[in-house]
C-alpha cells in the first residue's frame, strides 16, 4: 500500500473529526443540500469512500450505492452507519475501476480527486467516465489557516502536507488543489459543471 493509504487506514478512528471543522459547518450544509438531487432514484458507484460520510447523504435519494475503498479499516466504519437506501461495502482500488462489477447511473467520489498525482489525473478522470453517465466530485479549496499548510511542492506541480495523528505519527501526504481549468482539462472532452464554496469545490462531470 502507499503511504496515503497507510496514512487513511491508520487515521481511519479519527478521520471524522475532519467535518466538525467550525468554520467548514456552512459550506457542509450546502453540500449536503446541492448533492442528494444529483444522485436521486440513481444506482452509485462510489470511489474512495472511507468512513461514508458522504455514502450516508447520498443514500438519501439515490437508489443504491456500492461504496468502494482501498481500505477495510476506514469501511469498517463505514459499514457500521444506517442508511435509507441499499448500501454495500467492497474493497477496491481506485486506479483498477474496472474490477468493480456492476452497472452505474453515476460515479461519486468526494476527497479523492485531490490524492491522485499530476501525472496520473487524465488517465484516472477518463476511467471515471467510463463508468457512468455522470460523474460527481467534491474536494478541498486551500484555505490557509483551514488546511494543513503545503509542505513542499515537486516539479510536476503536486503538492504535500505533513499530516500528523493524535499518536504523534507523521505522514507525508499528497494532497493537490486543482484550479477549475486543470480540471476542466483534464476532463476534456466530457462537460463539467463547477461549483465553488468556500471550503470546497463539487463538479458534476458529464461525458
Ligand atoms: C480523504 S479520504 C476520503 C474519504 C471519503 N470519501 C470522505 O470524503 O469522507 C480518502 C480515502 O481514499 C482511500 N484511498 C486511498 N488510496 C486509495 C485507492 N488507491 N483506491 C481507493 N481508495 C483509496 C483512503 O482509504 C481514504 O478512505
Amino acid at each position: 500500500m502507499s503511504e496515503l493509504a497507510d496514512y487513511y487506514r491508520d487515521r481511519a478512528a479519527e478521520y471524522d473529526a475532519v467535518y466538525d471543522k467550525p468554520e467548514r459547518q456552512q459550506d457542509l450544509a450546502t453540500l449536503k443540500e446541492l448533492l442528494p438531487p444529483l444522485v436521486a432514484g440513481k444506482r452509485v458507484l462510489e470511489i474512495a469512500a472511507g468512513t461514508g460520510y458522504w455514502t450516508q447523504v447520498l443514500a438519501e435519494s439515490a437508489q443504491s450505492i456500492v461504496a468502494t475503498d482501498l481500505n477495510d479499516e476506514t469501511l469498517a466504519i463505514a459499514r457500521s452507519r444506517s442508511y435509507s437506501s441499499e448500501v454495500s461495502f467492497q474493497v477496491a482500488d481506485a486506479f483498477r475501476l474496472d474490477e468493480i462489477a456492476g452497472e452505474y447511473d453515476v460515479v461519486f467520489t468526494g476527497f479523492f480527486w485531490s490524492h491522485v498525482l499530476r501525472q496520473d489525473t487524465a488517465r484516472f478522470a477518463q476511467s471515471l467516465v467510463q463508468r457512468a453517465e455522470r460523474v460527481v466530485l467534491v474536494d478541498n479549496k486551500y484555505v490557509a489557516g483551514s488546511n494543513y499548510p503545503i509542505s513542499r511542492t515537486t516539479a510536476d506541480g503536486d503538492t504535500y502536507q505533513t499530516r500528523q495523528l493524535t499518536d504523534g505519527r507523521t505522514y507525508d501526504v499528497l494532497k493537490n488543489f486543482p484550479t477549475t481549468e486543470q480540471f476542466r482539462a483534464d476532463m476534456a472532452p466530457a462537460d463539467v459543471t463547477w461549483t465553488d464554496l468556500t471550503y470546497f469545490w463539487l463538479a458534476t462531470v458529464t461525458g
